[in-house]
């Protein structure tokens, strides 16, 4: 992978295909080879960008805590170092709270918002609690306990279980406790949403136990012009259950 230095940290990124800039932005605890089946049908339309978010995959972190914006802000570095003023991101459930904090801090960088498998509504008291006893257990039990826990509710694939549970696997303890405490401490964006000028599409699984497809529809009903696409059969990785509903609907980007 390329890496820059950005913002204390090491950001490493893939770019390739050719056409209007699209940078898709990972979940938790993933890096971004959970696109490549997504990747290879976009790539003859889009110049791709996909980093690894602090932390995870070959980019690092810092032991500090910090926000989505941060996050956000080190991938406004990666644009800058890339020379483009502007791109349309598509961000995959925690990737997808990336982009919003991007899209609110930088709304003139935004070509198009893509949100899949995501939300914009902040944890509730009782979720946001939960984050934080799941950081204590990190350190307490390793990144293992996540993996466990978190697989099964990702797909009811097999191979995708497999895939995803050694993925996160390898991503290091600071990385998951910075970025739960992260998204604990994230702000309710259905507001901000509601107002903003440029396309955003919403692609979201008929089956996903993480992330319920209610959340994608209250973002519908507060922004009406917004593209609703829900895949049937699909539980919380459509980019690796349904890449080709995935890619399709992230083509609606650039109309
Ligand atoms: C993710 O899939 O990125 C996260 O699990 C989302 C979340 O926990 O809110």
């Amino acid at each position: 992978m390329k890496k820059i230095q950005v913002n204390d940290i090491t950001l490493a990124y893939e770019r390739f295909g050719s056409g209007a800039p699209l940078m898709l932005i990972h979940g938790f605890p993933l890096d971004h080879t959970i696109w490549d089946r997504a990747s290879d049908l976009l790539k003859n339309d889009f110049d791709l960008i996909l980093p690894d978010l602090r932390g995870f995959g070959q980019s690092t972190t810092v032991e500090t805590s910090y926000t989505m914006t941060d996050m956000a802000d080190d991938l406004a570095g990666l644009l800058d170092h890339l020379g483009l003023e502007k791109a349309a991101l598509a961000g995959h459930s925690m990737g997808g709270y990336v982009a919003l904090a991007f899209a609110k801090k930088y709304p003139h960088r935004v070509s198009g918002l893509g949100l899949v498998a995501s939300q914009a509504a902040a944890d509730t008291p009782d979720r946001k609690a939960n984050r934080y006893k799941d950081a204590d257990a990190v350190v307490q039990k390793g990144v293992g306990l996540i993996a466990d826990g978190m697989t099964p509710k990702l797909s009811a694939d097999a191979g995708v279980q497999t895939y995803v549970h050694s993925l996160m696997e390898r991503q290091t303890p600071s990385a998951v406790m910075g970025a739960l405490k992260a998204m604990a401490e994230r702000e309710d964006q259905l507001f901000h949403l509601s107002s903003v000028s440029f396309p955003v599409v919403l692609i979201h699984g008929d089956t996903d136990a993480l992330i319920p497809v209610e959340r994608a529809r209250e973002i519908k009903a507060v922004l009406p012009s917004a593209r609703l696409v829900e895949l049937l059969d699909t539980g919380h990785m459509p980019m690796m259950e349904s890449p080709k509903g995935t890619a399709e609907s992230l083509k609606l980007l650039i109309g």
